[in-house]
């Protein structure tokens, strides 16, 4: 989907300012996220690209500035504040709970967020349903696992990562948050989450896909984004952008070699 003026925004950021002690992790920055867009998030060590997925997520709160959903002001008090307005953050390494098994991860945490009646609901609810909710996750991204009562510390990198964004077709989340989901994963898994993230933005859900592979941000991205010291430095349509250019744009070089 291209990113028309028209468009309404889904999220929005106004002059997101964050600061640890004397490190300015976000200055004033702001950012629009269009319905059904990959937007790539790129910038070098400490540019600030997680401590922004972060207040995306509800998972920090900024010292100032605004955050939107739907056009409407509000504010993320935690994490389940943000999934209740349709946002799903996969962390490496903390997308998943290594014990459990598929479908139990797959309703982890809705409990928090379906107080009272619902809640009791989901506590009590079998196996089977789960299960079948879980298949149909699954399903909807066109991924078969061997085995759904698979314990997830038994899975791959990959699989655990397909596990994660299965969650959030399945819960249908408006906004997917991936803070480098494939820095650890080899060629055939990291294709694997790249081919996920097409498939969410089929199913409408808008991306923020944060790499330091450029190659896999310019393949997937519709609008790249990059940070520089805690600042929004640049944005701009993905097919208007190379490799060069954007390592030019994340360094601050106003010149970049070209590769003889
Ligand atoms: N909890 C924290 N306490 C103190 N400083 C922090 C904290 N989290 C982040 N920072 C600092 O804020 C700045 C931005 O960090 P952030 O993790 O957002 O960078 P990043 O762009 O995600 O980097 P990387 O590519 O290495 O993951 C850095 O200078 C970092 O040291
Ligand atoms: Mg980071």
């Amino acid at each position: 989907m291209t990113a028309g003026s028209s468009i309404e925004p889904v999220f929005e950021l106004r002059d997101i300012t964050k600061t640890y002690g004397a490190v300015r992790a976000l200055r004033s920055v702001s950012l629009k996220l269009l319905p059904g867009e990959v937007v790539g998030l790129v910038g070098d060590n400490g540019a600030g690209k997680s401590t922004l997925s972060k207040v995306i997520s509800g998972t920090i709160k900024p010292d100032a500035g605004e955050i939107r959903v739907d056009g409407r002001a509000t504010v993320f008090e935690t994490a389940v504040d943000a999934r209740m307005a349709g946002i799903e953050t996969v962390f490496q390494t903390l997308a998943v709970v290594p014990t459990l098994d598929i479908p139990a991860n797959m309703y982890l945490g809705r409990e928090e967020i379906r107080k009272g009646f619902l809640g009791k609901l989901f506590r009590l609810m079998d196996r089977g349903k789960m299960q079948r909710d879980a298949e149909e996750g699954f399903r909807k991204l066109g991924l078969k696992l061997p085995d759904l009562r698979t314990k997830v510390g038994a899975l791959s990198g990959g699989q655990r990562q397909a596990v994660a964004i299965a969650r959030a077709v399945l819960w249908g989340s408006k906004i997917v948050v991936l803070d480098e989901p494939t820095a650890a994963l080899g060629v055939h898994q990291t294709e694997m989450v790249l081919s996920f993230i097409e498939r969410l933005r089929e199913h409408g859900v808008t991306v923020v896909f944060i790499s330091h592979n450029m190659q896999n941000v310019l393949r997937v991205a519709d609008r790249v984004v990059v940070m520089r010291l805690g600042q929004k430095v640049f944005e701009g349509e993905g097919a208007s952008l190379d490799g060069a250019r954007l390592v030019s744009l994340i360094t601050g070089a106003s010149e970049v070699q070209a590769a003889p």
